[in-house]
């Protein structure tokens, strides 16, 4: 396996990581002081998400992570990337620090770094204080800089202990899936609002990105984007036009900024949306990271839309390709693409693949294991597109499984399962399932390639 997979191409320190994000396992909503979030009004409004599945319970993570921190060391990981919940630690979005909500986190970090486990902590993945939506949310100017203090309250308590920062997850998710489709939370179907969002999202990421450096001076800040690879569906010129505009939606819209080109032109008159600008801004949100994570699925192939939504793409199902239990193409071609991108096109020096994953509709077997190839298999192809990228010169310094567990997969409820580890959820009984001993066994066979 090693050799087919030639993993001494990967630099020995290359991390090995599992993710997860806080409302997708805790559970624990109303525990020590937490208050609601978007996902808790959104996912307990009837017909949002399938089954009318919530966060309520998850994983019950909040009082199982010792069991999970385990589980993780059994893998072999070295890295844990999970979030923080913003309505845990300020639960009014802004003004007062919830102790108690702090203190989780200072115990799981603590509990991380005594198992050898370094923490990668992501302030925002999209559990954003149901009090600041009822004041605008990411519409708003001002929830971008509460996104600030709060980080500055986050790095200020663990950034003696974590070093690796993440200020966003997946902010084309919030704002186009949130704002502009409404499959997510907050569910608004409003260009306007989804435009003013996006800004707000890469305005937060900027000054989060400033406030974790005074408060943390050994952080590492990064930012995690979520792409797809976009092919025209053929050659005809309003596909190649389509594709072109997909790729601004999809792509340039969220790395352009943060890279300083500005928002691309094209995009801008497309939207025909004014963008909430004040000077200073954009300098905020192209601030130098120090490493790019890429969350990397699927990718997209998409023909002319005239009539249909922004951005008059659609995306056109291929026959005769494997996909997941997501229905999501699976191409590992594309991850390896998109890493050469963000490596030549906009230059970034240190890049992690921060999710890459796939869900199956996994049972438990009466030998009481999980047999899941179909998962182990994505996996292996992936790493290899990790090989092959870092031979052609990206800087990828590591990657991330999605998921350490199955987990609450946010409008699709429990039904998707992407975890290495099957819970049952009745019982809260944790299984690994055979991709994650293949994780273990590549993980194992990386650090023999360099030993
Ligand atoms: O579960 C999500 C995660 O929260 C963000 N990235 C994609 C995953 C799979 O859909």
């Amino acid at each position: 396996m090693s050799e087919s997979l030639d993993l001494a191409a990967l630099p020995a320190d290359f991390t090995w990581g599992t993710a997860t994000s806080a409302y997708q396992i805790e559970g624990a909503v109303t525990e020590d002081g937490r208050a609601p979030s978007i996902w808790d009004t959104f996912s307990h409004t009837p017909g949002k998400v399938a089954g009318d599945d919530h966060g309520d319970v998850a994983c019950d993570h909040y009082h199982r992570w010792p069991e999970d921190i385990g589980l993780m060391k059994r893998l072999g990981a070295d890295a844990y990337r999970m979030s923080v919940a913003w309505p845990r630690v300020m639960p009014a979005g802004d003004g007062p620090v919830n102790a108690a909500g702090l203190d989780f986190y200072d115990r799981l970090v603590d509990a991380l770094l005594d198992a050898g486990i370094t923490p990668n902590i992501t302030l925002y993945h999209w559990d954003l204080p149901q009090a600041l939506q009822d004041r605008g949310g990411w519409t708003v100017r001002d929830t971008a800089e509460h996104l600030a203090d709060y980080a500055s309250a986050v790095a200020g308590r663990l950034g003696d202990r974590v070093t690796r920062w993440a200020t966003l997850n997946e902010p084309l998710c919030s704002g186009w899936i949130g704002h502009l489709e409404g499959r997510m939370a907050p569910g608004l179907t409003d260009l306007t609002a989804a435009v003013h969002a996006s800004y707000h999202l890469l305005l937060a990421h900027g000054l989060a990105t400033r406030a974790i450096r005074a408060a943390a001076p050994e952080a590492r800040v990064g930012l995690v984007t979520n792409h797809s690879t976009v092919e025209a569906a053929s050659s005809r010129p309003e596909d190649i036009a389509a594709a072109v505009r997909m790729d601004g939606h999809t792509n340039r819209w969220w790395l352009d900024p943060v890279y300083g080109r500005g928002f691309p032109a094209d995009m801008r008159e497309l939207y025909g949306v004014e963008l909430p600008e004040r000077s200073g801004d954009l300098d905020a949100i192209a601030a130098p990271l120090d490493w790019h994570g890429l969350n990397y699925y699927f990718p997209a192939t998409v023909t002319d839309d005239p009539r249909g939504p922004v951005p008059y793409a659609r995306e056109v199902r291929l026959p005769d390709v494997p996909r997941t239990g997501m229905d999501w193409q699976i191409d590992a071609g594309g991850l390896e693409s998109l890493l050469l991108r963000l490596t030549d096109d906009y230059g970034v020096r240190e890049l992690y693949v921060t999710e890459n994953g796939s869900a199956f509709p996994d049972t438990v077997s009466p030998d009481g294991a999980v047999h899941d190839p179909a998962r182990a298999r994505y996996l292996e192809q992936h790493v290899s597109a990790c090989v092959r990228a870092v031979r052609k010169g990206a800087p990828l310094a590591g990657y991330y499984a999605w998921s350490l567990l199955d987990n609450f997969e946010w409008a699709y409820g429990y039904d998707k399962r992407f975890g290495l580890v099957h819970v049952d959820y009745a019982t809260q009984a944790r299984t690994v399932k055979t991709s994650g001993l293949r994780y273990a066994e590549i993980i194992r066979a990386h650090r023999e390639s360099h030993a």
